[in-house]
């Protein structure tokens, strides 16, 4: 059997690896430079976490999110199933009895033994119901034991005991990550961060997970380096510093062409009333739209302005526009927001149909988008979520952050060649020794080098001459060192510049003068 990567899952080798090690890098400094620390969140969380703050209507929450349960829970799942399927009929015999208590031991044994793991935790009320489940089942046995019963009092008893055990804990829904701002905030919460002086500055790095329709720049595991403010302040400025950030970094990347849109949604003051106008717009129009418009009409009328059919768009260029709805203080907000992008000198648009895929969001939201990416042309998403930490049981807290696509981030700069992977993952030395003796002379040099901080290459197999620079060239050396009998007997090693065949004898300090001056080069 031959083994691949899954759907819409890839593996990131060499010499891509080193780029991507580089844009991470290249993340650390420029945000540690705005007094960002790191965060290392976990890969699963329990789903209810990601319902809440992302949101039931939306497409991340709804379809794509990579869902199990908790060791036990299957297991513990299936045999509650089996007892609430159960159907019982008036004049069951013995058999059929012997049936259903036979799942309902099946349930019992499973949960013990998931306690016993400790997989699954049982708290005050699950422990209430186990009661209540146990004596109903008692209840069924005194009727087994004396073999006669009354049809409605054994019907009676068995839908106490299915009633009993829905509410039995089976063990927690988790989900993979496909985001991390739900994470961080959880983790604020749950860390007291809010004790901390000023404003907490978080960014995180790492593998995200959606079960999207793959394509170039989408995949199910996907990666993210993001960032998150939380604190007292709403103030437009941070939502600018915050954007300067994002720019720095992709500047300092060298990427051409990226396009900052912004947008305001408003607040819980003014944006109910917004999505009714809207609502009643599109309900005007609605034979125009095709299905996935229609039903978002009732479900989620902002994502309406997200469609990116052809057939659509003259239609809700017509639609009204959340500007012109904006309470005061979104409009002050707004209006702030982009004094401060000017002020850092950030050239930005306007995007009154950016209202972002996800629940949380209020006031200021924004994108980048990136050339040589076809459709899927977002490098970077984030927003305002003031409300998300009281909405999962936080102190009152205002947000707002961004997360950025590597994956995209990456296939952008190599569609521009600004980068090249393999010149950055050079190696510096490749050894050529020839015959057995003058091996620890090599590898002692080679720690050295090594040392000294250059990539070196020491063959472990011995080599004829000829074959040990062929293997120099192919991986990309910058120089072979040649270690023979002669040089060995006179104390230095030949150093070849693979480039333009220049080859000179050196001692091992000189050596590592020269190598050093010739680094920059
Ligand atoms: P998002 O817009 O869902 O926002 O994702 C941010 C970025 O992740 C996107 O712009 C895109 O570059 C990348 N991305 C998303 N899905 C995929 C995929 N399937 N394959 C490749 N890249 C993908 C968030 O995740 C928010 N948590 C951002 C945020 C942080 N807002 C406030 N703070």
């Amino acid at each position: 059997m031959k083994f691949q990567a899954i759907k819409g899952v890839r593996d990131i080798p060499p010499p891509d690896s080193a780029l991507w090690n580089q844009v991470e890098q290249t993340a650390r400094e420029v945000f540690a430079t705005f007094r960002f620390a790191e965060i290392r969140l976990p890969i699963f969380e329990q789903t209810q976490l990601f319902v809440r703050s992302i949101g039931t209507d939306t497409d991340v929450v709804s379809k794509e999110m990579f869902s199990f349960d908790e060791q036990g829970g299957g297991a513990l799942l299936r045999a509650r199933e089996n007892i609430r399927n159960f159907l019982a009929t008036a004049q069951m015999d013995q058999n059929a009895i012997a049936v259903f208590r036979g799942f309902v031991d099946d349930l019992m044994k499973r949960r013990e033994e998931a306690i016993a793991q400790g997989v699954l935790e049982v708290d005050r009320d699950a422990a209430d119901f186990y009661q209540y489940l146990l004596s109903s089942v008692r209840q069924l046995d005194e009727m087994i034991t004396a073999g006669t019963w009354n049809d409605t009092e054994l019907l009676g008893t068995i839908k106490l005991i299915q009633q009993a055990t829905a509410y039995i804990r089976i063990g927690e829904s988790l989900s993979l990550r496909p985001e991390a701002t739900a994470s961080v905030v959880r983790a604020y919460i749950e860390h007291g961060m809010q004790t901390q002086p000023g404003d907490v500055k978080l960014y995180y790095i790492g593998p995200m997970f959606r079960r999207e329709r793959p394509q170039k720049g989408r995949y199910r595991q996907f990666y993210q380096i993001g960032a998150e403010v939380l604190g007292a302040s709403d103030n437009p400025r941070l939502d600018a510093e915050v954007i300067e950030m994002l720019m720095t970094f992709l500047d300092r990347l060298q990427l051409v062409g990226a396009k900052l849109a912004i947008n305001s949604i408003g607040c819980q003051q003014c944006r109910p009333a917004y999505v009714e106008i809207l609502r009643e717009a599109l309900r005007k129009v609605k034979d125009q739209l095709g299905a996935d418009s229609q039903r978002r009409i009732e479900t989620n009328p902002l994502r309406v302005l997200d469609s990116k059919l052809p057939e659509e768009q003259s239609i809700v260029e017509t639609l009204p526009r959340i500007a012109d709805h904006l309470c005061a203080d979104c409009r002050d907000h707004f209006t702030q927001l982009q004094e401060q992008l000017k002020l850092r000198g950030i050239a930005y648009e306007i995007n009154w149909r950016l209202v972002r895929g996800l629940d949380y969001y209020m006031r200021t939201t924004f994108e980048i988008t990136a050339p040589g990416l076809g459709s899927q042309d977002a490098i970077c998403g984030g927003g305002r979520y003031d409300g998300l930490v009281e909405l999962l049981g936080g102190p009152p807290t205002k947000g707002i952050g961004f997360a950025i696509g590597t994956d995209r981030l990456i296939l952008s700069l190599q569609e521009a060649k600004k980068v090249d992977a393999a010149a950055s993952a050079r190696l510096d030395v490749c050894f050529a020794w020839i015959g057995a003796a003058t091996y620890p002379a090599a590898a002692k040099l080679a720690a050295r080098l090594r040392h000294a901080g250059f990539r070196v290459e020491l063959p472990s197999e011995e080599m004829k001459f000829k074959k040990a620079l062929s293997l120099a060239d192919r991986l990309g050396a910058r120089h072979a060192v040649i270690v023979g009998e002669d040089e060995l007997a006179a104390g230095v090693f030949t150093i070849k510049r693979l480039a333009d065949s220049s080859q000179q004898k050196l001692g091992e300090t000189e050596l590592l003068a020269y190598l050093s001056s010739d680094r920059g080069n």
